[in-house]
């Protein structure tokens, strides 16, 4: 959101329109495209397990013409979603999840290539989506995310680095966080 501070005032822009002065919850869901869009590209962009979860085949095999050995590890590789010309599938581009219209593509995150493959696909892939879909709108809403300024006129810049292995992060960086409205901080502190 720091890097893109113009999808957090889309987003937010949307979220006021939708919810006016209500909290967001599950039934504004349909109605906030943007929102899901915004996750599903970050979703894209940096996939949780870029490279999935080792597999192994129990015995040889022959698929679509390639022989897979019994033995060593496969990895199905989660950044299958950065596939395509390298300049556009490494830009946080939240239009390639809408169509002309707004409205959402019909691909929803439960079948992203993040969640793994096949017969063991992430069970949890459903109630992952919600869960993150409940996170990025409960922090949109109430806080706004910016650069660190250590003192008026500086702005402390934010590479965005991750740390490598099978499951990634963001490196730690300098971000300051204000809340949007004092309603939401009390509505967000019962609900903690
Ligand atoms: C954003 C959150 C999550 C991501 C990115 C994620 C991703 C994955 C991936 C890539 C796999 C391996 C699939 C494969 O082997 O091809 C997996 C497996 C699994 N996930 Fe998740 N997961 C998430 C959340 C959850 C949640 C919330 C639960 C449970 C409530 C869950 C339960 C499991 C289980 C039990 C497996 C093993 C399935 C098996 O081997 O048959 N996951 N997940």
């Amino acid at each position: 959101m720091i890097l893109h501070p113009d999808v957090q005032s889309r987003a937010l822009a949307d979220i006021n329109a939708v919810c006016g002065d209500n909290i967001p919850s599950f039934e504004h869901k349909p109605l906030l495209p943007y929102i899901e869009a915004t996750y599903r590209e970050v979703f894209r962009w940096q996939p949780i397990g870029p490279l999935g979860l080792p597999h192994v085949a129990s015995q040889d095999d022959v698929y679509e013409g390639y022989l897979i050995l019994k033995g060593p590890h496969i990895y199905t590789k989660g950044s299958i979603s950065r596939r395509g010309p390298l300049s556009q599938a490494s830009q946080f581009t939240l239009e390639r999840h809408l169509t002309a219209e707004r409205k959402l593509k019909d691909e929803p995150l439960a079948g992203h290539f993040g969640f793994g493959f096949g017969r063991r696909i992430c069970p949890g892939r459903h109630f992952a989506e919600l869960t993150l879909w409940a996170a990025v709108v409960s922090i949109l809403s109430t806080v706004r995310i910016t650069k660190a300024k250590p003192s008026e006129g500086i702005d402390i810049p934010v590479i965005p680095e991750y740390t490598a292995g099978l499951a990634v992060q963001p490196k730690p960086f300098a971000c300051a966080i204000t809340s949007i409205n004092l309603q939401s901080v009390e509505h967000m502190s019962r609900i903690a």
